[in-house]
């Protein structure tokens, strides 16, 4: 649809009025710089090459200073308010969700419990990744790397870049790949606002059960969005807080209504929400191409 072009000044002009704001005044003589000045354009615009220089200029004022920006942004501000904590949260609220407590590095083992592929799948949460052979795989809150180290044999020719905040489960991590042998997997140190990652260099983000715990949710997808390739994509594993069977502690649930609100903040497309898992959304976005 063609949209009819903005009006950028909706009153009339009084041009009078303009010219007289905006007219230079001679800082010790107090005449107009206008009369002074003119006679000095007026012999450079004899030249053919300074008047062809001049209209340059000019353009260039109207084109490059003068256009106004009508792309949409996505806010920039994000928007926190302070409640007192519950039991597993940080009482800081980001619309309307109250942030989890982050999973300390002691509870590590539980991340590699032998229940979870039974439990969640998450080899067919990785199928549905739909991942090529080059691709480049943001697994940020990667913990041990459970994920990471899964997907770096899908990903030969590219690799997984492995975020996380704390140094010990990157240890772990960086533990397990030399044990494995797992080349293509890069930890990575992230800040609590920040992913850490160069701009346009990702395919695909990926968050497993980690999204809910960033303190700084608006900061790190402004991070993330800036990280992703033109047309790459945002996937969220998030337990089903719509379902009150699934034991999990009340934070650390996410619903479908709520993860859209939070990347439709910041410019990410809703593509699709998979909801194959036993106990997880699988939720798909991308940034515009
Ligand atoms: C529950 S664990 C999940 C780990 C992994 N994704 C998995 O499924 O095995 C959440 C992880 O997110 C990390 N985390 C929390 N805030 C973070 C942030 N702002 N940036 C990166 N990682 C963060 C925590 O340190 C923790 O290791």
């Amino acid at each position: 649809m063609n949209r009819p072009a903005p009006r950028l000044h909706s009153q009339p002009h009084d041009w009078a009025a303009i010219r007289a704001a905006y007219s230079l005044w001679h800082p010790r003589t107090g005449n107009r710089l206008r009369a002074s000045i003119r006679p000095g354009i007026a012999s450079i615009l004899r030249w053919p090459v300074l008047r062809a220089l001049a209209l340059v200029f000019v353009l260039w004022g109207l084109t490059a200073c003068g256009a106004p920006t009508l792309q949409a942004s996505p806010n920039l501000r994000p928007d926190y308010q302070t409640v007192a904590p519950s039991p597993d949260g940080i009482g800081k609220v980001y619309l309307g969700r109250e942030i989890a407590q982050t999973m300390g590095h002691q509870g590590a083992g539980w991340l590699d419990r032998p229940s979870r592929a039974l439990q969640e799948r998450p080899q067919a949460a990785i199928a549905s990744l739909d991942l090529v052979p080059t691709d480049v795989v943001a697994d940020i809150g990667a913990g041990t790397g459970y994920f990471a180290r899964r997907i770096a044999p899908l990903v030969p020719q590219g690799k997984v870049l492995a975020v996380d905040i704390q140094p010990e489960m990157l240890a772990m991590l960086q533990q397990e790949l030399e044990a494995k042998e797992i080349a293509n997997v890069e930890p990575i140190l992230g800040q609590i606002d920040s992913p850490n990652l160069p701009p346009n260099s990702i395919d695909l983000a990926l968050m497993v059960d980690a999204y809910h715990e960033f303190a700084y949710p608006h900061e790190m997808m402004h991070g993330v969005v800036a990280a992703l390739k033109p047309g790459g994509r945002v996937v969220l594993a998030e337990y089903r807080a719509e379902n009150p069977m699934i034991m999990i502690k009340r934070l650390h649930k996410m619903s479908v209504a709520q993860v859209r609100r939070e990347m439709a903040a910041v410019g990410l497309e809703w593509l699709k929400t998979d909801d194959s898992l036993p106990e997880q959304h699988l939720l798909f976005f991308q940034k515009q191409a």
